[in-house]
């Protein structure tokens, strides 16, 4: 009996949905390159193929854009339960609240591909207006419903921001989202398939799902690696926080390094670019000279170990460009990744559903005589 710690090359389920090349850096969602997905298509289109196979035509996708705006009118007990969550909450514990309050209609749930992907559009619509929603909480500013348009990214900033979005924002929040879309089985996937695993409904299992996100070992590492530029202040100050922090003090560089990827993850190449398209203020300037240095620092340190700049080191500055504030990103993360979560559970409950139980191997104490507590020492 051997652990495989951290289930490292373990494999739980095939898949047609996502390929990685973790040696070369590729990335492939139902075989389309995701550099070819970025430039030519949008996030419902891949939202879409995820969840159907193949690539919609224009009226699949308007019918699938009618289904997730379904889900942009929650119900008024979700919107209560957000008002009253503390406004200082983290973004993605209200959207976790506000599925774990959706889940609740849940009754008798039984898999059905149909009914399922029917329900998968209206939680992507559900994510969409709820996030929005938790933003404008945190920002003490009160709802707005998600209205539908031409676009989920631009019906999403709209209810966040309350104004029409630039057309800049409206696409790179698009290609955000299509780049955070899916990725393989992550801790986060694989929690939403061991709770699906169970026959637990899809909110729940999505809830499971953003549960394991929200660490900086995952979701929150876009974050966390945000601050440390906020931190470090000054390009002209990268290189001696880089040998206090990371050498001499040996604290994990925030958005380098993953389980899979032996070199550059193509996403971040991507977020890279477009974010040093958007730099609009001279303190955006300054963050992103500072995340260059302290990538070069990085890579020159660890790529003996393999270890590169992951998806998120570079986001962080997309997001923050969009106006979103640091303790959002994760939320923003979430916001996309709900498809490829109900992707998987689609794909899971139509090909291989069973229990997923694994195993611990003993290694407590062996047989003992209990006694009373009044003559335990
Ligand atoms: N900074 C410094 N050293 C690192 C880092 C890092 N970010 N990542 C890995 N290493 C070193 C690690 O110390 C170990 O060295 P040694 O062999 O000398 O002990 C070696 O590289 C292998 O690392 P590991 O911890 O065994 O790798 P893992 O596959 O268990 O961990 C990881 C992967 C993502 C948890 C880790 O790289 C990490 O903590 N990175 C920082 C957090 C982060 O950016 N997470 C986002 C991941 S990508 C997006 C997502 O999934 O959300």
């Amino acid at each position: 009996m051997e652990i495989s710690s951290g289930l490292e090359d373990v494999y739980i389920k095939h898949t047609a949905l996502t390929w990685i090349d973790g040696e070369k850096g590729e990335l492939r969602y139902r075989g389309y390159d995701i550099n070819d997905l970025v430039e030519h298509s949008t996030f419902e289109e891949v939202a879409y193929l995820m969840l159907n196979g193949e690539m919609p035509d224009s009226s699949q996708i308007s019918d699938f854009r009618r289904k997730i705006q379904k889900g942009y009118l929650l119900p008024e007990f979700t919107n209560k339960i957000i008002a009253q969550l503390p406004t200082d909450a983290d973004p993605l514990s209200i959207y976790m609240t506000a599925l774990s309050a959706l889940s609740s209609l849940e009754k008798n749930y039984t898999y059905s591909k149909s009914s399922d992907i029917e329900k998968a559009a209206a939680i992507i619509g559900n994510a969409g207006a709820i996030i929005a929603q938790a933003y404008r909480h945190i920002s003490g500013k009160p709802p707005i419903d998600a209205q539908p348009s031409d676009n989920f990214a631009r019906s999403f900033l709209r209810a966040s921001f309350g104004e029409e979005p630039d057309g800049k924002n409206v696409s790179l929040m698009d290609k955000a989202m299509i780049l955070y879309l899916d990725h393989e089985v992550p801790a986060s996937t694989t929690a939403a398939l061991v709770a699906c695993s169970t026959l637990s409904d899809m909110y729940s299992s999505i809830a499971a799902a953003v549960a394991a996100l929200k660490g900086p070992l995952h979701g929150g590492a876009a974050e966390a690696a945000f601050r440390q530029f906020l931190e470090i202040g000054d390009p002209s100050k990268a290189e001696e926080w880089f040998r206090k922090n990371i050498i001499e003090g040996k604290k994990k560089l925030m958005g380098f390094g993953h389980r899979v990827y032996r070199t550059y993850d193509p996403r971040m190449l991507i977020f890279k670019k477009l974010a040093s398209e958007m730099l609009r203020t001279e303190e955006q300037r300054r963050i992103f000279a500072i995340a260059q240095k302290i990538e070069e620092l990085g890579v020159k340190q660890f790529s003996q170990k393999h270890v590169y700049p992951n998806t998120d080191f570079y986001s962080g500055i997309a997001f923050s460009a969009l106006g979103f504030p640091v303790n959002m990103f994760t939320a923003l993360f979430a916001l996309s990744r709900t498809v490829g979560w109900l992707a998987h559970i689609s794909e899971y409950n139509e090909t291989e559903p069973r229990l997923i139980r694994p195993r611990a191997i003993y290694s407590g104490p062996g047989p003992r005589k209990l006694v009373s507590v009044s003559e335990r020492k």
